[in-house]
């Protein structure tokens, strides 16, 4: 009875084309769905979604204006702040149109909740008088990060030499100068002006966090003073959400079969998420590495992130030939069920939130190899705050990279560090259950959006 009439309340979700992003925001659709909400996702048009995926789940396309140039630019930061400009009225117009219909069906939309980077939703909800929360769905070590980037940007300290810098940034220990969230995908300018946007709460009456309490304590006692609305931490989100898939590229889920035949935690684990390229030479560095490390490895390489290639072309001459049976690769995987996997006993990453998260709550120590925006932080968090990651710093080279392996995978140094993951396992799932704080935090929330 009570699912019946939530059914007539309906809540629109916001989405930001990229991976990293959607997944957090449509693993919240998902456990608003099985709590009695009807679920409406409006998206751009790039990246979207797969709805087929989604039966249950309603789509809205918002007219972008962005042609393919634009998207295709590389340069995200660009993107997103063009959609913040040209998304403001042609939202606001279907989403005006799609309430009109709702009305004749005794329907009603509660709230809307938006990434924090599609800020233009805010602007909408409140014309038409809508609450609007927002998902942030990055950490909250990143959020206050974010704030020491600005601040000293506007303080006109911030050379280029000074991002390289080793020094601790004052007041921000453990973060370096040269582990602040620069993005590769766009300029100081529009990174810093994008991030300045996307911090405020404006008139939003609430915030998510896809993080744990336990995990980034600190950050949120930081982020909970100077924040004037509920703060809601509900994460690893996608422990409280029916495994559905909300992947751009088809999983390879023969990887798994693969995985079953190896040994326990034996088999390192090598993805670089959805964005990061890298060149020929890294790959090869890459290869023979794992090769030499004689670790079995399961590597996703995506179609297109190697500069130059389409996909596996420029793999070295005989690396596939050395390997045999011990490595596997695949365009994509099923990363969740990869990382829960007993084989499974190291992930090598490029440190991207949601990664990150997986790889906590699965208790899978890290190699850490960030690129760029929050990675470097939270590789950071990782080697030096929780001691589950080793970072490699310096150019990818083949033996830096065959050292690292067997560090983790086989050394002492690396048993522990198993450990300590194993412990961050088990704490995720005391927060994720019954009385946990992730858990109570999701409450609250359900609580909150049944009062509009
Ligand atoms: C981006 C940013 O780069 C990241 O730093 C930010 O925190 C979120 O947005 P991305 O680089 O794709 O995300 O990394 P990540 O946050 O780790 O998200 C990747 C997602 O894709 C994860 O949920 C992971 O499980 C999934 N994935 C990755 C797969 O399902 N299969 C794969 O083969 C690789």
């Amino acid at each position: 009875m009570e699912k019946q009439r939530k059914r007539r309340c309906r809540v629109v979700l916001v989405t930001c084309p990229f991976q990293g992003h959607i997944n957090p925001m449509l693993q919240l659709g998902t456990v608003l769905y099985s709590n009695g909400y009807s679920i409406t996702v409006a998206h751009t048009k790039s990246n979207s979604i797969n709805p087929s995926n989604y039966p249950n789940f309603y789509f809205l396309l918002i007219p972008d204006g962005l042609n393919e140039c634009q998207y295709s630019s590389g340069d995200e930061i660009a993107e997103i702040l063009r959609l913040n400009d040209n998304c403001k009225i042609t939202f606001q117009e279907c989403l005006a149109q799609f309430m009109e219909q709702l009305k004749a069906q005794d329907e009603m939309i509660s709230c809307i909740i938006y990434d924090e980077i599609l800020y233009f939703a805010e602007s909408v909800a409140n014309r038409l008088e809508l609450p609007s929360i927002i998902l942030r769905p990055a950490g909250a070590n990143f959020f206050i990060s974010r704030s020491a980037l600005l601040q000293f940007k506007d303080g006109g300290n911030l050379s280029s030499k000074g991002l390289e810098s080793e020094d601790t940034v004052p007041n921000f220990h453990p973060l370096r100068f040269k582990d602040l969230p620069l993005s590769k995908f766009g300029s100081l300018e529009t990174m810093s002006q994008l991030l300045d946007n996307a911090s405020h709460t404006r008139s939003s009456s609430a915030v998510i966090f896809n993080t744990m309490d336990f995990l980034e304590q600190p950050s949120l006692a930081k982020i909970e003073q100077r924040c004037q609305v509920p703060l809601f931490c509900i994460g690893p989100l996608y422990k409280f959400a029916p495994a559905l898939s909300s992947s751009l590229l088809k999983e390879d889920i023969s990887c798994i079969t693969w995985l079953d035949k190896q040994t326990k935690n034996s088999v390192i684990y090598v993805s670089l998420g959805s964005l990061t390229l890298i060149d020929e030479s890294e790959l090869a560095e890459m290869a023979w590495g794992l090769a030499n490390s004689k670790q079995p490895f399961l590597w996703v390489v995506r179609p297109g992130s190697v500069c130059g290639s389409d996909w596996l072309e420029s793999l070295p001459e005989g690396f596939k030939e050395s390997i045999g049976e011990r490595g596997c690769i695949v365009k994509w995987a099923p990363q969740k069920e990869v990382l829960a996997h007993g084989s499974v006993g190291g992930f090598w990453s490029h440190c991207g939130w949601n990664s990150t998260l997986e790889s906590i709550s699965e208790g899978v120590p890290m190699i850490c190899r960030p690129n760029s925006g929050d990675q470097k932080v939270n590789a950071r968090y990782l080697s030096h705050v929780w001691k589950v990651g080793l970072e490699l710093e310096n150019e990818v080279q083949r033996g830096e990279v065959e050292r690292a392996v067997r560090r983790l995978m086989v050394d002492k140094k690396g048993m522990e560090m198993r450990d300590r993951a194993k412990d961050l396992k088990e704490k995720t799932e005391l927060c994720i259950g019954k009385g946990g704080s992730s858990y109570n935090s999701l409450n609250e929330l359900l609580k909150l959006i049944s009062s509009f």
